[in-house]
């Protein structure tokens, strides 16, 4: 059955860049803009043309360089703005002018110091006018959600009758709550007249970290275009991430059976040349993109994922391009997940030296937080020098994910290797597990 297609209108480039820190100049928009057209999005909004030269060149220079995606770009409701708009976007193959007009009473009374009469004129004319210039009109009311909801409706059939073609719901202060957001494009789509020929989106602040959560409900509402941002920049708390909108629907088709055209492995290279573009890092803990979103630190996590990652993660990091998962080594680490490290590292150990590894490793762990690849190559450098001063181990077998994913308890095992490892033994050989250190205290390192 054909699902729904949700288009990815990706605002890094304008929101986005509106983030403290976050600006990027006319290159690195060029490149970022390339990266976006890689992701899949549906439309890049390139800039706001008014704003400055260097928008409006960027804008222009995009519009030139990126075919396939529609290239946005923002205007207030005023002439001179949509003018300014269309001259940058000139040269694009797919352009649309993004028209916004405050329409909440709060923005009208102390911003704008206009009624709501010169509102709803001002939102008409200003898309009559982008409409004689574009096919492609988006029109955004902006602080939508703190608008009293009948205005907003005949503001939003005013603009549909002037021939904007997508209709965007803005929570620009990010105040809404999932179900109210949900409800609102409801109503909209209940009470207006002529919706059901635009496309309704959603742009969701996200001051109360909802912006993700309002967005998906406003998708399951009818809502079939999202704008986004990567790693969720954008003004004060940010936007609504990408990432978290196309892999929440990716991952919970069951629950929100729609297609978007991401391409998911491209995830996680677009935030990175974000980050550093911006010289802004990801948060350690962003969902999807934060270098320890596939990171297992606990030994019962690192066990369990080692076995089967099933156990522990929702995704693969290959699926958003992360290029392996890491395991972190720390205090809480087992020996199941140091023997793997060790062994990509080039030193696979037998049960032995392993124990030896291990008793030096847990003495530094507890000193320094997390043990990076340095620290550990010292350490085996350590045990190695001392090597000979230890006694050979009874089956001279590595200890490895393999061998650990077969058996965990201190008993003895036959040991089915699914391949050689370097430097290892022969498959299908029984190896003592029964010393001190077992697979049970890798169990107890992860409480
Ligand atoms: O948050 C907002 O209201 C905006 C509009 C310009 C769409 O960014
Ligand atoms: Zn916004």
């Amino acid at each position: 059955m054909d699902r729904p297609r949700i288009t990815i209108f990706d605002t890094t480039l304008r929101d986005g860049e509106q983030s403290p820190g976050c600006s990027m100049n006319v290159q690195e928009k060029l490149r970022l803009a390339q990266q976006l057209d890689r992701l899949g999005v549906d439309v890049i909004e390139a800039g706001f043309p008014i704003a400055s030269d260097g928008d409006f060149e960027a804008v222009q220079r995009i519009s030139a360089l990126v075919r396939r995606p529609i290239i946005a770009g923002l205007a207030r409701a005023c002439k001179g703005d949509i003018d300014r708009a269309w001259q940058a976007l000139q040269g694009a193959a797919r352009p649309r002018i993004h028209v916004f007009l405050a329409t909440s009473d709060i923005h009208l009374k102390y911003k704008l110091r206009i009624s709501r009469e010169q509102c709803l004129e001002q939102a008409r004319e200003s898309v009559r006018h982008a409409k004689s210039l574009c096919a492609d009109v988006e029109f955004s009311p902006e602080d939508a959600t703190r608008t009293e909801v009948s205005f907003l409706c005949q503001v939003v059939e005013a603009v549909i009758a002037a021939g904007a073609t997508t209709v965007n719901i803005p929570d620009t202060v990010g105040y809404s709550m999932p179900q109210e957001y949900g409800q609102l494009i409801r109503t909209l789509r209940e009470k207006v007249a002529g919706i059901e020929n635009v496309t309704i989106s959603t742009h969701c602040h996200n001051d109360l970290g909802l912006a993700v959560a309002n967005s998906l409900a406003g998708v399951q509402e009818g809502a079939r275009q999202v704008e986004c941002t990567i790693n969720g920049i954008g003004e004060r708390a940010g936007n609504a991430s990408l990432e978290e909108i196309a892999m929440a629907m990716r991952v919970r088709r069951d629950r929100y059976p729609y297609e978007t055209g991401i391409a998911s492995e491209h995830i996680y290279p677009s935030s990175q040349m974000l980050a550093e573009i911006t010289r802004v890092p990801v948060q350690p803990n962003k969902a999807i993109t934060g270098r320890n979103a596939f990171a297992h630190e606990a030994g019962i996590h690192q066990d369990g994922v080692l076995k089967n990652p099933l156990t522990y993660e929702i995704m693969t990091p290959q699926s958003v391009g992360v290029p392996d998962s890491r395991l972190v080594l720390g205090k809480h680490s087992g020996r199941h997940a140091l023997a793997l490290r060790c062994e990509q590292l080039g030193h696979p150990f037998e049960r032995r030296e392993l124990d030896e590894v291990y008793r030096k490793f847990v003495v530094l762990a507890d000193r320094i937080k997390k043990v990076q690849d340095i620290h550990l190559l010292e350490l085996i450098e350590e045990v190695k020098a001392a090597g000979k001063k230890i006694p050979p181990a009874g089956a001279g077998l590595p200890f490895t994910r393999a061998a650990s994913a077969a058996g965990g308890t201190n008993e003895t095992h036959s040991l089915s290797f699914p391949a050689p490892v370097p430097g290892g033994a022969s498959p299908g050989v029984p190896v003592a597990v029964g010393d001190h250190h077992g697979e049970q205290e890798d169990y107890l390192w992860g409480v």
